[in-house]
């Protein structure tokens, strides 16, 4: 009897250290994502009493999928769209809010189902972080549990994201403790990365360094980029190929991200012409006289309502992977010619960066060096596109040593 109840206790003492070891082994810090500008579904359902045209629906009985729905991009249709997609703007609040009529939900809040696709119907190539979630999920993680998204309202900027920032906050404590206390590694792609600093510079240091591991930045927009510009001028289809950029200008210019994005004054100076028309140039120094001339004041109030959220860079206060592609043609420059400013796509001149963020931009994250005592990681990955380098093996193969470590 004795010996055979030293021999239980000596073998659940091996069971315990069994259990314990797999643990180890499968002690992978639990992800939670952060998407970009346009990497959040949108659902709507209207009810509204005018629209552009006879044909756009102006009440529906359920919910609807608004973005990204390709259907909705239709010639003519995308007329409905823009309609439904714009914010309005209060010039005295500086608040922004649905087009009248239309109310929308971000589905999926805690799970990756609305960041993995943007397409709902998944037809489309516009698989978004669904590459790095069939990576985790593949080395044991499970969605919902310890890989998880954060989608928000990419239209807007961090000045109006106090409810989501309460979410995420609710999030990440939330995946620690289903994670058995395991630290939350964080991981953004392009605006995700400002809006996650924004955050971070928010969140005591106390918190951060109980909760987050470490936070994985891809594509990161530190100091703007010169792209969003066209947004505002001649409007940009986003290579969505039967879209015309002015067919979406309206939307595009109602949104305050659009006016977060811009290149900012630490990163441009004053030298440098970011758009051309034949009247005149403007560089970064000139943004009043750029939203004058489009007729499109409260684009202004919206760039001084962001500009200055994240334009210091104060360090994060986490240990920061900062990851990014480079040799790719980015927009340095839009030319107007003569009678295209500013409803003809412009001439684009190019330098280096992601395709989308230039290169002086993504290069922000250097800046916490030596600032912060947690550690900054940078590796870039040649000829990687801003948005396709969320499907790149070699990137994959980062991600798993981070969560892995
Ligand atoms: C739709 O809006 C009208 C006001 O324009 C309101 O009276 C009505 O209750 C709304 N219907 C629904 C289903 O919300
Ligand atoms: C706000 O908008 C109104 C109406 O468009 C305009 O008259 C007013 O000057 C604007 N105020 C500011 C601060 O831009
Ligand atoms: C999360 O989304 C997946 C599909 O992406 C789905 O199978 C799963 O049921 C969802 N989990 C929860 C908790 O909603
Ligand atoms: C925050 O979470 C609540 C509850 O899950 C949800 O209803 C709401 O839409 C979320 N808001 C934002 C801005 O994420
Ligand atoms: C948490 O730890 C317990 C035992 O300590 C284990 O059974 C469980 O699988 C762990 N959960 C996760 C999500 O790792
Ligand atoms: C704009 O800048 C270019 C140099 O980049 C200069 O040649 C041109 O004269 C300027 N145009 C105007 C209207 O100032």
């Amino acid at each position: 009897m004795v010996a055979v109840g030293k021999m239980g206790s000596r073998l659940a003492v091996l069971l315990v250290i069994i259990c314990q070891l797999t643990t180890l082994l499968d002690a992978k810090y639990p992800v939670v994502l952060v998407p970009g500008d346009g990497g959040s579904q949108f659902l709507a359902k209207l009810n509204k009493t005018t629209g552009p045209h006879e044909f756009c629906r102006q009440k529906t009985a359920e919910y609807f999928n608004l973005w990204l729905n390709l259907e909705e991009l239709a010639p003519y249709v995308i007329d409905c769209f823009v309609d439904n997609m714009k914010l309005l703007y209060d010039n005295t609040t500086r608040k922004t809010r649905n087009q009248v009529g239309v109310d929308i939900v971000i589905p999926g809040f805690g799970n990756t189902s609305s960041v993995e696709w943007l397409d709902s119907s998944q037809l489309s190539a516009t698989s978004y972080f669904a590459p790095i979630v069939e990576a985790l999920v593949k080395w044991g993680y499970k969605r919902g549990e310890s890989v998880r998204g954060a989608p928000y309202d990419f239209r807007k900027a961090p000045n109006e994201f106090g409810p989501f920032y309460n979410n995420l906050t609710n999030l990440i404590e939330d995946t620690f403790v289903r994670n058995n206390n395991t630290k939350v590694v964080l991981l953004a792609h392009s605006m995700g990365n400002p809006t996650t600093l924004y955050y971070l510079n928010h969140r005591p240091q106390v918190w951060k360094d109980k909760y987050i591991h470490s936070f994985i930045t891809i594509s990161g927009v530190w100091g703007g980029a010169v792209k969003p510009l066209r947004l505002f001028s001649a409007g940009d289809n986003l290579n969505v190929p039967f879209v015309e950029g002015i067919n979406v200008r309206e939307e595009q210019r109602s949104m305050p991200s659009s006016a977060f994005l811009m290149p900012s004054e630490n990163f441009w100076s004053a030298n440098e012409v970011l758009v051309s028309q034949p009247k005149r140039n403007y560089t970064v120094k000139d943004y009043k006289a750029f939203f004058t001339d489009l007729g499109i004041p409260d684009a202004y109030l919206m760039r001084q309502d962001t500009e200055n959220l994240v334009k210091d860079l104060t360090p994060p206060g986490v240990e920061i992977h900062c990851l990014h592609g480079i040799n790719m043609p980015t927009p340095l420059q839009f030319q107007f010619g003569e009678g295209m400013w500013p409803d003809t796509q412009p001439k684009v001149v190019t330098g280096n960066g992601d395709g989308t963020v230039n290169i002086r931009s993504l290069l922000g994250c250097l800046s916490w060096q030596g600032k912060q005592k947690q550690k900054v990681y940078h590796q870039t990955f040649p000829k990687a596109e801003h948005t396709e380098i969320l499907s790149n093996k070699d990137v994959i193969a980062y991600i798993k040593t981070v969560v892995n470590s």
